[in-house]
């Protein structure tokens, strides 16, 4: 099978596409064809190697989508033939954390494509309990859009920053998959939606996708305009996942008590905090890394149910993984880049 792998970490240029060995399902597990892979920026974290440590060579794509083939040991043979996409989650099942639904903060925590062989290729073998069917109104495309982003959007909003209907949340770098998804999600969840981004054409788009105000931080000062825009109150939830670039700023939009949920640092993971922002304004600095099986089933069941469409940039054949990483890099998207073998 055809496969965009990479022999050693570097920029866009060391990925290539071979002819791999197809694999084929353990026990418990099945065998996917992919029909459609999502990129995210894990995924170029992965290839540059830093902080990274993965198998090599390596094949990346934690998110993806397509049809069961062939059953493992032990797996119903109806599922052949179904349509499914796939947590990519991996856990051990039975540490404390496992033990108590808390399946991302297992002290084992995986991701396939990062730890593992990933979606970018045309045969996966998974747990066939990580895969879920897929609605018959929902592409390939739209359903591998989801799983990194929406899931972990879902699990930093309902369950680390504990978003009610009426607070005022803000997102920052909303262009970007998970950004985006916190957009929608906190729209759904009755929230009034604030967010950042850059250019006058994604300030737009993100408003068309729900948002109620939403700043370009190139010619705005954001943190400052979101408190003469809320009542010089600021934001109850801040969604962070830019880091040094924004992250001065996202402190000063939060309100007294607000609470900033933070998942990612794209322009750098060192920042200053001041303590007595922290004490005086008694605000919560909480982090959150993808979701737990049941807040990932949620966060399907929402979706499938019509509430939320994913937001596809571009589809892309997958020989052409090599400019995929190159668009995501060059950070000119919006929404996510699909592979299709
Ligand atoms: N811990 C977890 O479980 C988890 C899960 C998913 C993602 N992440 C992390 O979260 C981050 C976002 O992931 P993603 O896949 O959604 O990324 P993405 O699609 O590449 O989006 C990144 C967005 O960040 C904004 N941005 C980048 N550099 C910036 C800068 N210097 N200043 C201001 N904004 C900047 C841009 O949005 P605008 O142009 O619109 O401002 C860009 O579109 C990554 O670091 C990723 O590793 C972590
Ligand atoms: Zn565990």
């Amino acid at each position: 099978m055809r496969a965009a792998i990479f022999h050693e970490n570097g920029g866009p240029e060391v990925v290539r596409i071979e002819q791999v060995a197809r694999p084929a399902p353990g026990p418990g597990q099945l065998l996917v064809e992919v029909r459609a892979a999502a990129l995210n920026h894990l995924d170029l974290w992965v290839r540059r190697g830093i902080p990274i440590e993965t198998t090599m060579p390596h094949i990346g794509g934690s998110d993806f989508a397509g049809v069961v083939v062939e059953v493992g040991e032990g797996v119903a043979a109806d599922r052949v033939g179904e349509r499914v996409v796939v947590n990519p989650g991996l856990w051990c099942g039975h540490c404390r954390e496992c033990a108590r639904g808390q399946e991302s903060m297992c002290e084992r925590y995986r991701i396939v494509g990062e730890h593992t062989d990933g979606g970018f290729t045309e045969f996966v073998a998974v747990h066939a309990d990580r895969a879920y069917r897929i609605p018959d109104d929902f592409s390939f495309e739209e359903a591998a859009a989801l799983p990194v982003s929406y899931m972990t959007a879902w699990r930093a909003l309902v369950s680390r920053a504990r978003l009610r209907p009426g607070e005022d949340v803000l997102v920052i770098g909303a262009s970007g998959g998970t950004a985006l998804a916190a957009v929608q999600i906190a729209r759904v969840m009755g929230a009034r939606v604030f967010a950042v981004t850059q250019g006058a054409a994604n300030v737009q788009r993100v408003r068309e996708l729900g948002a109620d105000v939403v700043y370009d931080r190139a010619t705005t000062d954001w943190s400052r305009a979101v408190h003469a825009d809320t009542g010089r109150r600021g934001v109850d939830v801040v969604v962070e996942n830019v880091g040094a670039a924004t992250w001065s700023g996202s402190l000063r939009a939060l309100t007294r008590g607000g609470r900033l949920v933070t998942y990612g640092a794209t322009a750098g993971p060192k920042v200053e905090l001041d303590l007595r922002s922290v004490f005086w304004k008694q605000i919560e600095v909480i982090g959150t890394t993808m979701a737990s099986r049941s807040e990932f089933e949620d966060m399907l069941r929402i979706v499938f149910a019509g509430r939320i469409r994913p937001v596809i940039d571009t589809v892309m054949p997958l020989d052409q993984a090599r400019e995929a990483h190159g668009r995501l890099e060059a950070g000119g998207q919006f929404g996510k880049i699909i592979l299709v073998p």
